[in-house]
Parts: C-alpha cells; sequence; structure tokens
C-alpha cells in the first residue's frame, strides 16, 4: 500500500491546499494531511482547529486522514508508515526551499519527496496572505473553501 504524507501548517487551509490534497489522493492509496502542531510562528488556528478545517473540507476524499504532528517529519513518516512526502510547490522559490528540505529528509531516512506543481489558478495564494487579507477585512471567499471563510471570519470578529 503506498502511502504518502503531505504535510504543512495550513494557518488556514485555502482552495490551493485543496488542489494538492486532491491531486495528491488520487495518486496514492492511503494520504495522511499531517499539520504541524506548532509552526515557528504563532499560528491563528490552533493544532485542533486546523486539523477539524482540514477535515471538513476533504470529507469526500475517502482516502484521506488528518492528523496533527510534532517533531521531525520524518519521524512522523515512520510513524505513519509513509515512504512518499507529497509537497504542493508554487514558484522557483518554493522550489528552492522544498528541495533543500527534501534532500535533508531522504539523507536522514531514505524518504522520498514529490512535488507537485500548484494549479495556475491557485499558484498566487499563501496562508499568509489569506490572513492579511481577512485581517484587513478583504474578501476571502474567492481563496478559501467556504468553512474556512467562516472560521476566519469568526476567528477575527
Ligand atoms: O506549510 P509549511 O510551513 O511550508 O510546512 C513546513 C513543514 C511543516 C513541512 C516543515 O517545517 C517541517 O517538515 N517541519 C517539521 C520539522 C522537521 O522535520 N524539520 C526538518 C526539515 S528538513
Amino acid at each position: 500500500m503506498r502511502i504518502a504524507v503531505c504535510p504543512g501548517s495550513f494557518d488556514p487551509p485555502t482552495n490551493g491546499h485543496l488542489d494538492i490534497f486532491e491531486r495528491a489522493a488520487a495518486l496514492f492509496d492511503r494520504l495522511v494531511i499531517s499539520v504541524i502542531a506548532n509552526p515557528s510562528k504563532q499560528p491563528l488556528f490552533s493544532i485542533d482547529e486546523r486539523v477539524t478545517l482540514i477535515a471538513g473540507m476533504t470529507a469526500h476524499l475517502t482516502s484521506v486522514e488528518v492528523v496533527g504532528f510534532d517533531g521531525l517529519l520524518v519521524d512522523h513518516c515512520r510513524t505513519v508508515g509513509a515512504a512518499i512526502v507529497v509537497k504542493g510547490v508554487r514558484n522557483t522559490a518554493d522550489v528552492d526551499y522544498e528541495t533543500q528540505m527534501a534532500q535533508m529528509n531522504r539523507h536522514l531516512t531514505g524518504v522520498e519527496t514529490v512535488f507537485l506543481p500548484a494549479s495556475p489558478d491557485t499558484s498566487f495564494l499563501s496562508g499568509s496572505l489569506v490572513r492579511e487579507i481577512a485581517r484587513l477585512g478583504g474578501p476571502v471567499d474567492t481563496l478559501v473553501p467556504e468553512g474556512v471563510r467562516h472560521a476566519l471570519k469568526e476567528k477575527l470578529a
């Protein structure tokens, strides 16, 4: 069984993440979407909130499981039995950054990383831009799934 981990901070999860989740789910037998509990910056949404939001937006994907994790990604991959990490890349800056991490992770345990190029209609999206637009009262309805839009509204009210 091919199990892949799709890791990230997902603060908040966006339509760009959803695009990657759907495409990755079609490529592997099981996809474990793994939400880092403590990203370097203080997250807007708690780990439980981010896991719940992603579970809601991926409810139609039967091979997907959403979990939180802390510590090294390679250790988490071992725990869930995944030999593959799948990451979305939007531009060359992402490729540079992700390549270094992919090489380090492969050096550590042999885990392979597969890059999926972001779809053109979502490649300008980022969690940080979505947070800023929402904080400043801008429209996010074309950027995030409906559940996330509601959660942002509640969080920033
Ligand atoms: O959404 P992000 O911020 O791009 O996700 C980055 C993430 C969580 C995938 C990365 O920071 C990570 O793997 N963190 C776990 C700690 C770790 O394994 N660090 C060594 C990476 S080579």
